[in-house]
């Protein structure tokens, strides 16, 4: 149905949007254009792109349902934006932080790397308890000042309820952090209701977009408990004025950029996203959420595979794992790249991650080879 949007070679069974998505053709235009532009006319249009990232903010706001883009910075990657709230809240000697056990490194890694401030980074076990939020929960403490979870577990595919996790922060006045990249562009994501402070996301994987440019919402109220770390022109109020000896930081998220913008990731983020919201995100959930409940139907009907991912709907979204019970992950993964299908080694198995244009035919074909 979406097919004509890509450009896939037909020998190409993409299933791993959960790493690096394929670009539509649309966002090859745009940087194709953008280039061209470029060599012809330098920046002579400069302020169209200045305007192309003010829509792109919007275009995040409205992904994200965010209450303003001036809550929106354009960062490099999720990790810089994690990186932003670990290093720029103020932390005493015995402060943590909980996360979870099944946690991307970056997610982890940087708050773990607060150990030397005193701050204890508590794993939560998310095979205990009643659910993954009462374990997540459970962690918590009077020393706690923040909880960063991943929306969607990168190997599990787990999908926790951000709207209960954030509900219990926002009541025990605790900070709420929320690596969104496993989620945004495949799901609905709303921070108003799932009250986050802070909620990151590069754009490679599920927005189909390109490495290199990250969402970084940041919630009004939030903005001055970050102390700065990067300084520079851009992040200033009155940023276009460059003979004025005073400054001030500015009110916006801007103040998180300190200096020129990725503009060719913009012009593609751009275009990848006016191509899903013209699709609409309630439109590509539904068809992201029955890509994995067909695959997870296949899966179960093999006695010799056993599925990781949760079997619940409201459990997953679109990464599927699962493991062989007679072989190793890796030698299924390494027949299924040889059969040029794009998938991944996770969780102690392989792991399916179609997008919502992935064509049922495709799921099949690579369905097929788990029969050896
Ligand atoms: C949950 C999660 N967070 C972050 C990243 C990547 O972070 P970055 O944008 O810093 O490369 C990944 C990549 O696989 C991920 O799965």
């Amino acid at each position: 149905m979406f097919e004509s949007e890509f450009c896939l070679d037909e020998s190409i069974i993409h299933l791993n949007h959960a790493a690096v998505s394929p670009w539509p053709r649309c966002t090859a235009a745009a940087v194709k254009a953008f280039a061209d532009e470029n060599a012809s006319l330098g920046s002579r249009h400069y302020l169209d792109w200045v305007r192309n990232e003010q829509y792109l903010k919007e275009q995040l706001r409205q992904l994200i349902n965010a209450q303003s883009s001036d809550e929106i910075a354009l960062l490099k990657n999720t990790s810089e934006a994690l990186s932003t709230v670990a290093y720029g809240l103020a932390w005493k000697r015995g402060d943590n932080v909980v996360i979870t056990s099944q946690e991307f490194p970056s997610n982890r890694i940087v708050w773990e790397s607060l150990g030397k401030y005193g701050v204890e980074t508590r794993p939560a076990d998310l095979d205990q308890g009643d659910s993954p939020e009462a374990a997540v929960l459970a962690c918590i403490d009077n020393n706690t000042r923040l909880v960063a979870v991943s929306s969607v577990q990168y190997g599990t595919g787990l999908r926790l309820d951000l709207e209960h996790i954030g509900a219990s922060c926002h009541k025990r006045g605790i900070l709420f952090c929320v690596d969104a990249i496993q989620s945004l562009g495949a799901i609905g994501f709303d921070v108003q209701a799932c009250r986050a402070d802070f909620v990151m996301a590069d754009a490679h994987k599920w927005m189909l977009g390109p490495e290199g440019i990250a969402l970084f919402y940041c919630r009004a109220e939030a903005m001055d408990r970050l102390d700065l770390k990067q300084y520079g022109w851009h992040m200033i109020e009155d940023q276009g004025n460059y003979d004025r000896r005073d400054w001030e930081i500015a009110v916006s998220a801007r103040r998180f950029e300190c200096g020129s913008p990725n503009m060719i990731g913009v012009h593609a983020l751009h275009a990848s996203l006016s191509l899903l919201h013209g699709v609409g995100m309630p439109a590509i959930e539904k068809l992201v959420m029955e890509n994995s409940a067909y695959l997870i139907e296949q899966i179960d009907r093999h006695s010799d595979y056993r599925l990781i991912t949760p079997r619940e709907a409201a459990r997953h979204a679109g990464i599927i794992s699962f493991a062989p019970l007679n072989d190793t992950p890796e030698t299924l993964y390494a027949r299924l790249v040889e059969c040029n299908v794009l998938c991944a080694v996770r969780a102690g198995g392989v792991r399916f991650s179609p997008h919502f244009y992935t064509p049922r035919e495709k799921l099949d074909q690579a369905l097929d080879l788990l029969d050896g």
